[in-house]
């Protein structure tokens, strides 16, 4: 998608994967800076320990605790940090690895542009306790949610989320009311959001305890999965009568914000729907 971005864009840039082994990721950071990257993606399990091997982080990055995209930059005379894209020829003599985070943010637009779930005074049950759950569920807070009810498997994880949300976001008399809870609302809601990792492989069950919530007190649900395509989930979400999406579109708002971070063009500038659709043939074609 990023290759797509930048054929769109007319960018003479080229995107490439490169397998790590997590004992060679300092010598790998150091070697793309060497080159000159102008940034690089990270994934599991890449991004925690990125964390403590950057240069600097974003505010993006600290309050996650991980860092999905680095941006390299080079030091100005003046002292001043840019975007290595911003120096011609003279290569700068001192870089630095800049690392931020764009998978929150990435879920956060894919739920209000591919489900249309305007998050400020939403109800919701997140389903999930783990690395997704936790980023999701401390997004969904800070956008405002009114009601976030966390379901998990391992009810324990359920209840460490809540006091992790609770003291992020309670504490702080400016930030929005946020009621949290653990368990499966009686009420209707605006979201159901899996962030489990049940539904990626052919033989996996439903996230949701139907017996305990049903479909039909859901108006939308997302997927975090986005491989298939249509979850069981998603499938039964669709049959209830919800608005449903799936996590395709969390990885393109993540990726199209990179883009962004590593070019320096506008969100709105970024080709997005060029993006989707060179993810959608990769991802989806036989
Ligand atoms: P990720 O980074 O994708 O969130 P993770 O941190 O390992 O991965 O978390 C996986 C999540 O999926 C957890 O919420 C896990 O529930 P537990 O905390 O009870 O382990 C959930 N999960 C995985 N397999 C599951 C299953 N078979 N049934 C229900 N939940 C499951």
């Amino acid at each position: 998608m990023h290759n797509a971005a930048f054929a769109e864009r007319g960018l003479n840039w080229r995107y490439l994967a490169f397998e790590v082994v997590p004992e060679q990721l300092r010598e790998a950071l150091e070697g793309a800076k060497a080159m000159r990257f102008a940034g690089l993606n990270l994934t599991v399990p890449h991004k925690l320990l990125a964390y403590k091997m950057v240069d600097a982080l974003d505010e993006s990055a600290k309050f996650w605790g991980a860092v999905n995209t680095i941006r390299f930059e080079g030091r100005v005379a003046g002292g001043e940090w840019l975007p290595l894209r911003e120096f011609d020829k003279d290569s700068p003599a001192e870089v630095r690895s800049h690392g931020f985070n764009t998978d929150a943010e990435g879920l956060a637009i894919s739920l209000q542009q591919d489900l249309g779930v305007e998050l400020a005074g939403a109800k919701v049950v997140l389903l999930g306790a783990g690395g997704a759950g936790r980023t999701a569920a401390l997004k969904l807070a800070e956008s405002g949610v009114a009601e976030l009810h966390l379901v998990n498997r391992t009810q324990n994880k359920a209840e460490e989320l809540l006091s992790v949300v609770k003291s992020a976001f309670m504490v702080k008399a400016h930030q929005p009311h946020v009621h949290v809870s653990v368990g499966y609302p009686k009420s209707e809601v605006d979201l159901v959001l899996n962030a489990t990792s049940l539904g990626l492989k052919p033989e996996d069950g439903s996230p949701l305890d139907e017996t305990k919530f049903s479909l039909k007190q859901a108006r939308a649900v997302y997927d975090m999965i986005y491989k298939p395509a249509e979850t069981k989930l998603l499938a039964a979400a669709k049959a209830a009568g919800c608005r449903t999406a799936g996590g395709l579109g969390m990885l393109v708002w993540q990726g199209a914000r990179a883009f962004s971070i590593w070019t320096g063009t506008e969100m709105q500038d970024v080709p997005v729907a060029v993006m989707r659709r060179a993810a959608e043939q990769s991802i989806y074609a036989k």
